[in-house]
């Protein structure tokens, strides 16, 4: 058959983005596995109501043209975006991830918001989009994909409970797959108009930042399910750590009695245990911002544990801080500038500051691999992937280094500029921790989010079984090795000027309420 015309869906992606909507097969996975029945049931009925009352005969030939679905795909895209719409503002809100029965109602009230004024295409080509991506790259990466591991999922979408025969039909009635014989097996295998499709695909979901935002939902993800395991694989796999927490403690100089600011406080190791709190004292107060809910969690016990009453926890991301404009004395970030956007983080910090407050930073340096090459040997497929970076095009890294942040500082306007180079003592003979934080700490989170599911497992494989040959090989001494870190510390000039404002503190609970009080009334 002919092959179809496709739309292009950046436009798409970026008016269901700009809607805090979202879809995303993994994260609604993620979400899936822990809805509680009520909510299942609800999440049911309104997907069913939501299609009856939007996709009408009129609307599928509008959004669609010549393009085919068949079956359960759109309720199951629907369900998917629903589910992955919770999560990511789960994360990005600080919102339960996972909704209840009241959260279904919400986020249908919100989703028929956004349907009345662009219709349901968007949310359908946009999915259909994405599942595409997710399919193609899959064959493409192994090379075909025997039929019937495609339509369970195997390697690509284990999770999922139908077999992907629908998909399958889509794929192949556009033409971007065929079948074929090898050896009597019916293979799946990407057609070449299926290839450039996929180019395609990559650079509309990259243009319209879906690949970015998922990468850092991911990223968040993987935080949270690491929540309390975090200290104790940090523990043992830096184990300076604590000692170079003190000195950048130090290096802050924060006054008794400051407005603190501090983003990615994590499990709260700097703002409890090195004594940030105790540091600005009852008169001061400490803002602890982290994405993770989990990791929040413990940092709460930890406050709890000592009883410190001048500390307030805030979910949200550094790039995008719900305070006005100097509202801080001090912006303080212990090994997580490295996690975020960093200009975006800076920019965020200046704004934030009063004239003459300050902005300090312990981040890591980009690793030098040849001082270490057990470490190189060990994670040579990872660095393979990273040279020859797939179609979705990730290739920035977000380590700075001095002379980065150097630039960057005085090109955001900072003043009094300081800059210290630090050592880390690493310790990295055991080797399912390691593994497990090159996973979700490390600068190859993106590339393990370009694979499909089962070439992940197996790097991961991979990865712990060469890990343990090595460590056979080499002697646990050859894993102890030295990096750099550093510290910056600079100042918003105290000759700027703050414009006045009314009222001190925008809360994300109150932008949120204002969200769901318009959708309500609406
Ligand atoms: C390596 S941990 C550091 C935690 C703590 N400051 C410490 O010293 O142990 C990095 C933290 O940054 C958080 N994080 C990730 N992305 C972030 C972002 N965009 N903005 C703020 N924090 C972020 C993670 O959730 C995690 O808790």
């Amino acid at each position: 058959m002919a092959n179809v015309e496709l739309p292009d869906v950046t436009e798409d992606l970026r008016l269901l983005l700009g809607q805090a909507v979202f879809f995303d097969p993994w994260l609604g996975a993620l979400t899936e596995r822990d809805l509680d029945p009520r909510a299942e049931f609800a999440l049911e009925e309104h997907v069913s109501a939501f299609l009856a009352q939007y996709w009408t005969a009129q609307e599928k030939a509008r959004s669609l043209g010549a393009m085919p679905v068949y079956g359960q795909v759109v309720h199951d895209v629907l369900r998917t975006a629903a589910l992955s719409t919770s999560c990511m503002r789960g994360v990005y809100e600080g919102l339960p991830r996972v909704p209840d029965e009241d959260g279904v109602h919400r986020l249908f009230v919100e989703l028929a918001e956004v349907a009345d004024m662009h219709g349901v295409g968007p949310f359908v080509r946009a999915a259909l989009a994405v599942l595409a991506y997710e399919d193609l790259l899959a064959i493409e990466y192994f090379g075909g994909i025997r039929e019937d591991d495609f339509l369970t999922g195997r390697l690509h979408r284990p999770w999922v409970e139908r077999p992907l025969d629908d998909e399958l039909s889509v794929m192949l009635a556009v033409g971007t797959c065929e079948i074929a014989l090898r050896e009597d097996v019916r293979f799946i295998q990407v057609t070449d108009y299926g290839k450039a499709r996929l180019v395609n695909l990559s650079q509309a979901l990259k243009d319209a930042g879906y690949l970015s935002r998922r990468v850092q939902a991911l990223y968040i993800a993987h935080f949270d399910e690491q929540g309390a395991d975090y200290d104790h694989i940090f523990d043992r796999l830096v184990p300076s750590v604590p000692a170079v927490r003190r000195d950048f403690l130090e290096f802050c100089r924060v006054e008794p009695g400051s407005r603190v600011l501090e983003i990615g406080s994590g499990t709260g190791l700097f703002t409890v245990e090195t004594g940030l709190a105790a540091r600005v004292g009852e008169a001061g107060i400490v803002y602890a911002l982290d994405p993770s809910p989990e990791m929040t969690l413990v940092a709460r016990r930890r406050v709890r544990e000592k009883g410190l009453r001048n500390v307030r926890f805030l979910f949200g991301r550094a790039e995008q801080v719900p305070f006005e404009d100097g509202s801080f004395d001090a912006v303080i970030g212990c090994l997580s500038l490295h996690f975020t956007d960093a200009q975006q983080a800076l920019s965020e910090a200046h704004r934030l500051l009063v004239p003459g407050g300050s902005v300090s930073m312990f981040w890591s340096l980009p690793w030098d691999l040849k001082r270490i090459p057990v470490f190189a040997e060990w994670i040579a497929p990872l660095q393979r992937m990273m040279q020859h970076p797939k179609e979705s095009g990730f290739t920035d890294r977000r380590f700075l280094t001095l002379d980065d942040a150097e630039k960057l500082l005085s090109e955001l306007g900072y003043v009094d500029i300081e800059l210290r180079e630090v050592q880390l003592q690493h310790e990295i003979h055991h080797v399912e921790d390691t593994v497990r934080a090159i996973l979700s700490l490390s600068i190859y989170q993106r590339e393990f989010e370009q694979l499909p599911w089962a070439a992940r497992e197996d790097l991961i494989r991979l990865l712990l079984a060469r890990g343990e040959e090595l460590v056979q090989r080499h002697g646990r001494a050859a894993f102890s090795f030295l990096s750099s870190a550093a510290f910056f510390r600079a100042r918003r000039s105290p000759q700027d000027e703050i414009p006045r404002q009314q009222g001190r503190v925008l809360s994300l609970e109150r932008m949120r309420r204002e969200r769901i009080s318009r959708a309500a009334n609406a």
